[in-house]
């Protein structure tokens, strides 16, 4: 089969400028394995991250891109019982952006039929993540998270709704305050000079156990000071800057803790039958209407086009490329 397929060519190049859309023959399968027509997949910030050399993933070069995405089984290794072509799924990892992929089938996950396969190839990240970064948080406690009005933020609020937790959202644009309290949030606020003391405001003086940071670099700062004493930030994202910059002395004499987060370092530490049943639970809670917004759609033959404009700031939503090959659809520049 011949398969067009995106690489990354040059970490110092602009995204749109590091990659090249390239064909190759695809292997035949061996036993285990399958063969996914990719649906969709979408531009996701680590992909950024990754085009950038910001990420401390740094493959050998050219490298498969995409983190993730979904697709129809095209073709099953000898001993694959559980999956038949034809069957949707989403794929958590492994070079998405591409007509196919090839992967074992236990690394696959089956989606029922009728599934969107657009929310099917932004399953596998954004979810578990949100859903990740609030395990261990009591109902009734408050939370602060700051870039609430990306794709996490917005899956972090869902969730958090359906758990009795309360979250305070931050975001830095008044614009996005608007979309966001259109939406239905009313704690939300922007980002900016006194933020502790806005956030504990919107709480109603409720400690902020946990601050959720996408953003780093001084907005690390303004989010931490929201915390209450032996609280906990976590950072999971660079949106901003390389560096996360918080108060020394707060840290230490508060009892703060300090981690990180990161998906792949969650799935690695779950059974499969353990990282089975969490997908399972959020593609009902997405099939249920706990959806992620689309801003755009472009072929696989776009992009560098998708890229541009997935670095654009203020988008609605996510960009999701059409490895399939129809037409974009969305308004025009
Ligand atoms: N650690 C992990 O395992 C993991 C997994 C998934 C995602 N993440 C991280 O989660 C974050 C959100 O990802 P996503 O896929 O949900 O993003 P997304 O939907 O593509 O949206 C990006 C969002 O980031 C906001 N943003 C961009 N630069 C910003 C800045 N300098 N300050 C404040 N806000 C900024 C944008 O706001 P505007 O609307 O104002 O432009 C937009 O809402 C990213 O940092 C991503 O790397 C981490």
């Amino acid at each position: 089969v011949q398969s067009k397929r995106v690489y990354l060519i040059s970490t110092t190049a602009s995204p749109a400028q590091a990659i090249d859309l390239r064909e190759d023959r695809l292997p035949p399968l061996d036993p285990g394995e399958v063969r996914v027509r990719v649906a969709y997949a979408p531009v996701n910030p680590a992909d950024l991250l990754l085009l950038t050399g910001r990420h401390l993933y740094r493959p050998t070069l050219p490298a498969p891109v995409g983190i993730e995405g979904a697709g129809y089984v095209e073709a099953c290794g000898a001993g694959v019982e559980l999956l038949a072509p034809g069957a949707l799924v989403a794929l958590p990892f492994g070079g998405t952006w591409a007509q196919h992929v090839v992967m074992k089938a236990s690394d696959v996950v089956p989606l029922p039929a009728g599934f969107d396969p657009q929310q099917a190839s932004m399953l596998s990240v954004n979810p578990v993540t949100a859903a990740g970064l609030l395990e261990g948080v009591s109902p009734g406690a408050w939370v602060a998270q700051n870039a609430a009005n990306s794709a996490v933020g917005r899956l972090i609020g869902g969730l958090a709704a359906g758990r009795g937790v309360h979250v305070v959202d931050i975001v830095r644009s008044e614009a996005a305050a608007e979309t966001l309290r259109a939406d239905g949030k009313t704690a939300v606020v922007v980002d900016g000079d006194g933020l502790g003391e806005r956030v504990r405001a919107a709480a109603q003086g409720a400690p902020i156990v946990r601050a959720l940071d996408a953003v780093a670099g001084t907005a690390s700062a303004r989010l931490f000071s929201a915390l209450a004493d032996e609280g906990t930030l976590i950072c999971y994202g660079l949106l901003s800057d390389d560096r996360v910059v918080l108060p020394a002395a707060e840290v230490v004499f508060r009892g703060i803790t300090v981690r990180g987060f990161s998906r792949s370092r969650m799935l690695r530490g779950l059974s499969q039958a353990a990282a089975r049943r969490l997908y399972a639970e959020l593609a009902a809670l997405v099939a249920g209407g706990l959806t992620t917004v689309v801003d755009r759609v472009f072929p696989l033959s776009q992009v560098s086009e998708a890229l541009v404009h997935a670095a654009r700031e203020g988008r609605s939503g996510k960009v999701l490329l059409d490895c399939a090959g129809a037409q974009h659809i969305g308004p025009d520049e």
